[in-house]
Order: structure tokens, then C-alpha cells, then sequence
């Protein structure tokens, strides 16, 4: 199959000039004219200088316009002869065609020059350096807070929050904290003008929470704390602690140590663990648990079996339910887990500091 050429111009083929005939000296100049009209228009198009639309309009207007010099040489075709003037309108029309033909050229050569220069500035240069925008990050004890809550709920736990403000009812005393009892010490409290005081452990959400829903309960509620501790590298009166706890039929301590062997497991990985025999008032029996982290024995949290005295202040009945709880440091978790050596940098918003995480 032959192929086609495609030109990037459009040829032009003169029409032969009609063949003369006889003519008056006139209808020749008229002629002359036209002819010498066309070429000079079809020199100065294709020169176009400077080459802008306007120039190329004006040049319009100049040949083939209302009043152009096409119009004005056409103007004296009134006064030939009629024979004359069929032939010399034929020769109008070529001029013309000619002239249009020059026109229609520079246009579209104009116009393809229009868009050349714009695709080459408005390129977009994916190498240059973008534009910084500042971007918010979570904090570090957040951080911490968001990956304990994340395994736990993928344990089933519900999400729960009590007051920071607290009564001793639901501080102390619900959670078997004798009037008299030197467990009390344990904890510095500070205390309001009002005789509340803010809450020195988040074991208050037990309380809270078992105190207007029935068992099957499985918990994770964190929360701020506070005690009267002067500040230093490894202690600060306000504090953040995250407490679990279930209560259901027949939980045993071995569910515990599963719950609690699971959690450490997905924070730190495959590390020992090992459970000591402790004391806190609203658990019988009690433990804390230490982890090996990087070579050092790390005590982690607190924890042991609900006591019955606190299932009595809520209402269970403690011959039916039992239950396990635990609870735990979020800085202590933090600077463990980002090696860092002084707990004031969680709270002084040092930009350099918090743009690590
Ligand atoms: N409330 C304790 C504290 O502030 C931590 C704790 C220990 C919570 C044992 C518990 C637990 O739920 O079972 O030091």
C-alpha cells in the first residue's frame, strides 16, 4: 500500500491566469496592480517581523480589510469596461486567495510557536527541592499510651476513663486502703481545700467502673496521676499510668500471667520476664514483674488477684467472681522503650527533643 507524506505545510498550486484576451490599458494597470499586490503581501507574511498575533492582524486588515489596499484597487473595477471586468475579478479572487492562503500559513505557524514556548516554561521539575511544611507529631508518652491500649483492645479490653479529681472513697478507701493503714504512706497525695485530692493511681477506674457494670468485664483505662514527689531525673508529680482489669467466673492467677506474658511479649519482643511476690492492698495475692532488657532486670508493673474486699465495697459477690488487675508507669515504659535518661523531657516541649519520634 503506498504511504502518505504528511507535510507540515500546506501547498499552494496557482491556478494558471485565465489567458488574455483583448483588454483596455486600464483593466492591464488593474491588473498589474493586483498582481504586484499579492506577491508584496505574500514577501512581508512570510517575513513576519516582530511575529505576534497583533502584527499579523494589523498586516490583515492592511491587505485584505474593509479598507485595505485589495478593496481600494477593486474600487476602480466599476469604471472598466463590462467586458474587461470578469477577468480582471478573477484575478481579484486569485490575489485574494493568495494573500488569505499566507495568512492562514503564518497563523498556524504562530500558533504552534505559542504552545512550543509554553510547554518548555511550564515544565514541572520533579528534581527541585520540595517546600517544607511543618507537620504535627504524636507525643512520645501518647505514643506509649496508644501501643498498650492497641494490645489490650486486641485483647478484647474496653477502653475506660475515671476523674482526675478524685474522693478518698474511691482513691483509698473502696480499694481496701484502711483509715489507719500504712499503705496510705505508700502514696503522697495532694489533697484539694475541699477534701478531694487528685487521684495518686488510675486504680480508681476499678472501682468506678465495677461500681455501674456487671461482670464479664475486661478493662484497659490510662489516665494522668499525680503525688506530692519533688522532681527529678526518674520522678515527676504528675504521671501517667495505664490499669487493667478483668472479672469473670473462674479467672485464676495463670490467666494473669498469660494476660501479662502476652502484653510484655508484644511490647518488647522474646524477652525473660519474672514474676515477684509483693503487696498492694486491693490484691491478694500480689506480684510485680520485672523484665530483662538489654542485660538488666527492669521492674515493669503491678499486679495480682482482685481482693474480696474490693468486690465488696462494689457489690459482687466474691464467692461467684474473682478477677485480676494490674497497672503500670507509662513514663517508666517510655524511657525504657526510647532509652532515655531523664523523665522532665517528656514535659518541657523541647521541639529538638520531641522531633525524634
Ligand atoms: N495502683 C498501683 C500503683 O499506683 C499499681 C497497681 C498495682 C495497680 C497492682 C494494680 C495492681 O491494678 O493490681 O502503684
Amino acid at each position: 500500500m503506498a504511504e502518505y507524506l504528511a507535510l507540515p505545510f500546506t501547498l499552494t498550486v496557482p491556478k494558471p491566469l485565465l489567458k488574455r484576451t483583448s483588454m483596455t490599458p486600464f483593466a492591464d494597470d488593474l491588473e498589474t496592480q493586483l498582481q504586484a499586490l499579492g506577491t508584496e503581501a505574500e514577501t512581508a507574511l512570510a517575513d513576519l517581523r516582530p511575529a505576534t498575533a497583533d502584527h499579523l492582524e494589523s498586516l490583515r486588515l492592511k491587505y485584505l480589510g474593509k479598507k485595505g489596499q485589495l478593496s481600494q484597487i477593486l474600487s476602480g473595477l466599476g469604471r472598466l469596461p463590462e467586458g474587461d471586468r470578469p477577468r480582471v475579478g478573477a484575478v481579484a479572487n486569485q490575489v485574494k486567495q493568495q494573500i488569505q492562503a499566507a495568512l492562514d500559513r503564518q497563523r498556524s505557524a504562530l500558533e504552534a510557536a505559542q504552545v512550543a514556548t509554553q510547554l518548555a516554561t511550564e515544565t514541572l521539575d520533579v528534581t527541585m527541592p520540595g517546600i517544607y511544611r511543618p507537620q504535627g507529631k504524636v507525643h512520645p508518652l501518647q505514643g506509649t499510651i496508644d501501643r498498650v491500649l492497641d494490645i489490650f483492645v486486641g485483647l478484647g479490653y474496653k477502653v475506660a476513663e475515671g476523674p482526675e479529681v478524685e474522693s478518698d472513697y474511691y482513691n483509698f478507701q473502696a480499694l481496701n486502703f484502711l483509715p489507719d493503714h500504712p499503705a496510705r504512706d505508700m502514696q503522697d497525695t495532694l489533697y484539694l481545700p475541699d477534701g478531694h485530692l487528685l487521684r495518686t493511681h488510675t486504680s480508681n477506674v476499678q472501682v468506678r467502673t465495677m461500681g455501674t457494670q456487671s461482670p464479664p468485664l475486661r478493662v484497659v483505662a490510662p489516665g494522668r496521676c499525680y503525688r506530692r514527689d519533688s522532681v527529678d531525673a526518674t520522678h515527676s508529680a504528675v504521671f501517667h499510668q495505664v490499669e487493667i482489669f478483668a472479672v469473670d467466673q473462674g479467672l485464676a492467677f495463670s490467666d494473669l500471667k498469660g494476660t501479662v506474658k502476652a502484653f510484655l511479649r508484644a511490647l518488647f519482643g522474646d524477652v525473660p520476664i519474672r514474676f515477684r511476690p509483693s503487696y498492694f492492698p486491693f490484691t491478694e495475692p500480689s506480684a510485680e514483674v520485672d523484665v530483662q532488657w538489654q542485660g538488666r532486670w527492669l521492674e515493669i508493673l503491678g499486679c495480682g488477684m482482685i481482693d474480696p474486699e474490693v468486690f465488696r465495697a462494689v457489690g459482687y459477690d466474691p464467692e461467684t467472681y474473682t478477677g485480676f488487675a494490674a497497672g503500670f508507669g507509662i513514663e517508666r515504659l517510655a524511657m525504657v522503650l526510647y532509652q532515655m535518661d531523664d523523665i522532665r523531657r517528656f514535659y518541657t516541649s523541647d521541639l529538638r527533643f520531641l522531633r525524634q519520634f
